[in-house]
């Protein structure tokens, strides 16, 4: 059975493209990307998706009364298109309590930090100017928290000599870009089972 994926961006959309790669070269298989829905409109992840001849739906968040208001509209796109497992890949909102309830365990985020230190935005930068000497990424189940769901795979990277901000989100988002598309892998194959916090391969 064919396992659909919403992806929610906000942006670039570069691990949106390694996941449409990993899908297209077979890496995950039995799995399509259903939409791609951006709360931002002019979010070049929305044109990655449309290359690859993937539905692109703006969400404009000001267009509703509130959060709740506006996770009802994407609920609607999940539902029309039939979503198994959401993929937040740069959405840069917390998601609220009823689109959690909706797909419990069934929401996968990337994190561009070893969590659970450096939550929120700007991680990267956070870890940098804390001075940590290793650093990395997160992929985790979304819960109700800000970046506090139970860990599937993280990866860690060196903070080198001489490097800037912009040189370790660098080499985190390669790391991302294998991480992310793993973590989708296993869980399309139904190789993951989560056992309270702890996430355990099958
Ligand atoms: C990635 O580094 C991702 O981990 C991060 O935003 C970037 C999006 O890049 N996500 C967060 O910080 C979420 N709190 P992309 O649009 O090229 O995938």
């Amino acid at each position: 059975m064919t396992t659909n994926i919403a992806v929610l961006v906000s942006g670039r959309g570069s691990n949106l493209q390694s996941i449409i790669d990993n899908i297209e070269s077979g890496y995950i298989k039995e799995a399509k990307i259903s939409v791609v829905i951006s709360d931002v409109g002019d979010a070049y992840a929305l044109e990655r998706a449309r290359n690859h001849g993937i539905t692109d739906v703006f969400i404009d968040p000001s267009d509703y009364s509130g959060k709740q208001e506006y996770e009802k509209e994407i609920m609607q796109v999940l539902e029309d298109n039939d979503v198994d497992l959401i993929l937040l890949a740069g959405y840069m909102r917390l998601v609220g309590k009823d689109l959690i309830a909706a797909y419990s365990n069934r929401i996968i985020n990337i994190h561009p930090a070893l969590l659970p230190s450096f939550k929120g935005l700007h991680a990267q930068q956070q870890a940098f100017d804390y001075g940590v000497k290793v650093s990395g990424c997160t992929v985790h189940f979304v819960d109700e928290g800000m970046d506090t769901g139970p860990i599937i795979i993280q990866n860690c990277v060196p903070v080198l000599e001489g490097d800037t901000a912009d040189d370790l989100a660098g080499r985190i988002l390669e790391q991302e870009h294998k991480i992310f598309p793993e973590a989708v892998r296993l869980f399309v194959e139904g190789k993951l089972k989560v056992e309270g916090r702890i996430v355990v391969h099958t």
